[in-house]
């Protein structure tokens, strides 16, 4: 019997380590036992130290590492071993389709993403110390082992304040520079002192999102760290006002301040949208926090009769004054390429993953930063209701946020550039994004990527052709 200790509840790094040594000794599911320092204690351990390091590896799709990462934060005591069974499976090139262990993980991947997201939306901080010493403080109960990976948000997000966010299993804290993580704490402990009301209150509305209001599955467990009543009482009634969509507020009249309800446009069904009302109606849209810094949403723009619809990353600086997708120099770059891959850009519909620009400002300059998942995930109905409007033939992912959103999951181009991919019924190319072009640093590198760029357009150009040709 192997007894595999990992260091911690979310040790990705040792059970992969593990596993991989495991595998490839053929140490088999049953013959190993999976546990954490600090847990129980077993007798007779033996890890893997006593395994010769394998000759010859084995690769899985990184479609595995991904849901093993998010699984690995289940607070499921089996989930390793599980995992395990899962990888023992691959190496054998058994097919997962069907299998109730690949159902079982993919469950505990979405239950923590969840709670990930309920992190976000419910994580409220308070002030303590005044002034130059003022530092913020919040409560949090995770269901799942969530608050290293959504500590990232929270540095992001409030990256100019010091805080800690203080939970039974670990403290994650943020000093302007960097995330350290400390053991969790009681909840009597944590001060109480409230002087960010007003900013938290602008924060939960800002993120607030009606569609996603499902009262009735949040374990009350968790009902006492809701926001106060006198806040989260409005905007569940506005939800209930609204029958699903995005919280959309118009920017115009109430720079940041969410509609009055009656004045709020009703959401729309998937089907049937226009790209102008579409358009309008993401004016407003406050699913995410985006929206703040931005000057407006830039939405997608073209034909509604495009065959070919392109999705960027974000507006860049330039497209976020104009209001218009790819107006920059990656927008000249792509211009480029479409032109030399026989594809008319008056044709296309163009639009972006996420349709507010995300930057930090650097004296006169706002330096782009990548979007995050959550704010990924809160732009997508915008895509989705692009994608049922347009129903376009064929769309092309643009670098590896486009492809996260299009494909709804990480996926990596090189290994998936090059044919098409059939999603929830859409054809799709990924490819890179023209601005990682504008950013090699060397000419050589330049022209060949390029080239290769290029290359992936025509496949999309040619296959439209010959799907023409044969309708
Ligand atoms: N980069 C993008 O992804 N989209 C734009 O619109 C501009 C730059």
């Amino acid at each position: 019997m192997h007894i595999i200790r990992l260091d911690n509840d979310t040790d990705f790094e040792g059970w992969r380590k593990a596993a991989r040594r495991l595998a490839l000794n053929g140490v088999k599911p049953a013959d190993v036992t999976w546990t954490v320092r600090g847990g129980t204690e077993l007798s007779a351990a033996s890890g893997v130290d006593d395994l010769p390091d394998a000759p010859h590896a084995f690769n899985v799709p990184a479609t595995f590492v991904e849901l093993t990462k998010a699984a690995i934060l289940h607070r499921n005591g089996e989930r390793f071993a599980l995992l395990y069974r899962l990888l023992w499976r691959l190496r054998s090139h058994h097919d997962l389709a069907g299998d109730s262990d690949i159902a079982e993980a993919n469950a505990m991947a979405r239950a923590v993403y969840r709670d990930m997201d309920r992190m976000i939306a419910q994580v409220r901080f308070r002030e303590i110390g005044r002034e130059r010493n003022a530092h913020y403080v919040a409560w949090f109960e995770p269901e799942h082992h969530v608050v290293e990976a959504a500590a990232p948000f929270f540095a992001n997000r409030f990256a100019d304040m010091p805080w800690s966010i203080l939970t039974p299993d670990l403290c994650a804290h943020w000093d302007g520079h960097a995330v350290s993580i400390t053991s969790g704490i009681d909840k009597s402990e944590v001060p109480n002192e409230d002087r960010l009301e007003e900013a938290w209150r602008r924060h939960t509305s800002g993120l607030f999102d009606p569609a996603r209001l499902k009262l009735m599955e949040m374990p009350q467990a968790y009902w006492r760290n809701l926001p106060d009543d006198s806040i989260i009482k409005p905007l569940i009634e506005d939800a209930m006002r609204m029958t699903s969509g995005p919280f959309i507020a118009n920017k115009a009249s109430e720079p940041h301040q969410p509609q009055q309800p009656q004045d709020r446009p009703m959401a729309r069904k998937t089907t049937g949208d226009s790209i102008a009302a579409l358009r309008e109606d993401a004016a407003g849209c406050r699913a995410c926090p985006l929206w703040k810094n931005a000057t407006q949403t830039v939405f997608g723009e073209g034909p509604q009769t495009a065959s070919i619809m392109l999705v960027g990353e974000q507006p860049g600086d330039k497209e976020d004054l104009a209001g218009k997708p790819f107006v920059g120099p990656a927008g000249l770059m792509l211009d480029r390429a479409l032109d030399e891959a026989g594809i008319d850009r008056g044709k296309v519909y163009v639009t972006n993953a996420v349709k507010h620009f995300k930057f930090v400002p650097r004296g006169k300059v706002r330096l782009h930063q990548k979007p995050a998942t959550p704010e990924i995930r809160a732009c997508r109905q915008w895509y989705e209701r692009e994608l049922a409007a347009i129903k376009p033939d064929l769309v092309v992912a643009l670098g590896a946020t486009a492809a996260q959103s299009v494909l709804g999951k990480i996926t990596p181009i090189n290994r998936n550039r090059g044919h098409l991919i059939e999603h929830d019924g859409t054809k799709v190319l990924v490819t890179v994004h023209p601005s990682y072009l504008l950013r090699l640093p060397d000419r050589e590198a330049k022209t060949l990527e390029y080239q290769r760029f290029v290359n992936d357009l025509k496949i999309a150009a040619g296959w439209l052709r010959r799907s023409a040709r044969a309708a």
